[in-house]
């Protein structure tokens, strides 16, 4: 084991609530953990703040289990990178060794140092770099899980539309290029016209202003040439996620993924009966666990080959957390906020 400090900073959910008022708090004397058999310890790079970690501190997200348990008290953050500086007994990876730490319903990415199975350290390549293998789990592949299920189940035959709501977030951003690469065409839905052009120059085919249409729906009827989307890929819910719901094409196929606006959609059930809409959800908590290690391996060959570039807006120090959150609550972003830890 090479020399690591017995303390540590890390970011704590003190209670649950708002981010911003109080629910988090820098612990500078926190424990560092020891490894135990099979297990590692990882000096932390950098770690996501991604909207899901957002709900873990508000106390709503299933996917934590502290938060299930409504028990306070623990380090939140789903994913990040670092090296394997400790190992325990019967190890096979090597100090050094670049990860990305797998925390599934544990969490814990926003400290230091944290102690992980072995097995679910997933090797980063040479070629990517730490900010990178940072945002490997998280965004990418659910943008690869999205696409596959549109591909297997959506009427994209004639019929390439694919409409996206919340379509600058970072999720959004490689969307549009993953799409684009697997031969589909976007339908981009955005609040406001500051991030248009950045679309269209990441391969955007259309980009709707909500601000500036009168009938959401009606434009994307309009694109597809009165047809209407394959499919819908929906983070906003609400009256986006609705009107983006009433453009599906016969049998289309809508995916609720996120919650942004924290309002329901509303499907008319004539949609259901004479268009024969399919209404599901996307949960990567469900799907990655389906998957073989290859899908992993394809993400860091599209990294490598800037085919999906996960955009950055902003590094933070732990310290600076409220202003990390801030950041995060600003509209038009352009990119993931990360924490810097080591
Ligand atoms: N289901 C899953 O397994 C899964 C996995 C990964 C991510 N997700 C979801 O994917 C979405 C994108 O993740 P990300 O990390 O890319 O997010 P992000 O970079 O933080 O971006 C958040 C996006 O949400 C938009 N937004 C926020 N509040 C909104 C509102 N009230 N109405 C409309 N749009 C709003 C923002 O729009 P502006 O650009 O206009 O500011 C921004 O584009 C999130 O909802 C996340 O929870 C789901």
């Amino acid at each position: 084991m090479t020399s690591v400090p017995s303390s540590q900073k890390a970011l704590e959910v003190v209670q649950f609530g708002d981010p911003l008022k109080g629910a988090l708090k820098l612990n500078k004397e926190a424990p560092v953990p020891k490894p135990g058999d099979g297990q590692v310890l990882v000096e932390m790079k950098y770690a996501c703040l991604n909207p899901a970690d957002v709900f873990t501190v508000q106390g709503i997200y299933p996917g934590v289990k502290n938060v299930t348990e409504k028990k306070p008290g623990f380090v939140a953050g789903l994913e990040g990178s670092g090296k394997v500086v400790g190992t325990g007994s019967g190890c096979s990876l090597k100090i050094g060794s670049r990860v990305v730490p797998l925390l599934g319903e544990k969490a814990g990415s926003w400290q230091q140092y944290l102690v992980v199975n072995e097995k679910q350290c997933i090797p980063v390549p040479d070629d990517v770099d730490d900010a990178t293998a940072a945002q490997l789990f998280v965004n990418p592949l659910t943008v690869v899980g999205m696409l596959d299920e549109i591909q297997q189940n959506a009427p994209i035959k004639d019929n390439p539309w694919i409409v996206q709501s919340a379509a600058n977030s970072t999720l959004g951003r490689m969307f549009i290029q993953l799409a684009k690469k697997r031969g589909l065409k976007t339908i981009n839905v955005i609040r406001t016209s500051a991030t248009k052009q950045e679309l269209v120059q990441l391969g955007a085919d259309e980009v709707v202003v909500v601000s500036e249409e009168s009938d959401v729906t009606k434009k994307i009827l309009q694109i597809t040439g009165g047809k209407g989307a394959a499919a819908v890929v929906d983070a906003v819910g609400g009256e986006i996620g609705t009107a983006c719901c009433s453009s599906l094409a016969k049998g289309g196929l809508f995916q609720g993924y996120g919650l942004q606006s924290g309002q329901p959609i509303q499907v008319s059930n004539s949609d259901l009966i004479f268009k024969d809409i399919v209404i599901r959800g996307f949960w990567l908590a469900i799907w990655f666990p389906k998957q073989s290690s290859s899908v992993v391996q394809e993400v860091f060959d599209m990294f490598r080959k800037k085919e999906l570039v996960p955009h950055i807006q902003k590094i933070f120090e732990l310290e600076d957390y409220l202003e990390a959150f801030k950041a995060q609550f600003s509209p038009d972003r352009r990119g993931k906020i990360l924490f810097k830890l080591t």
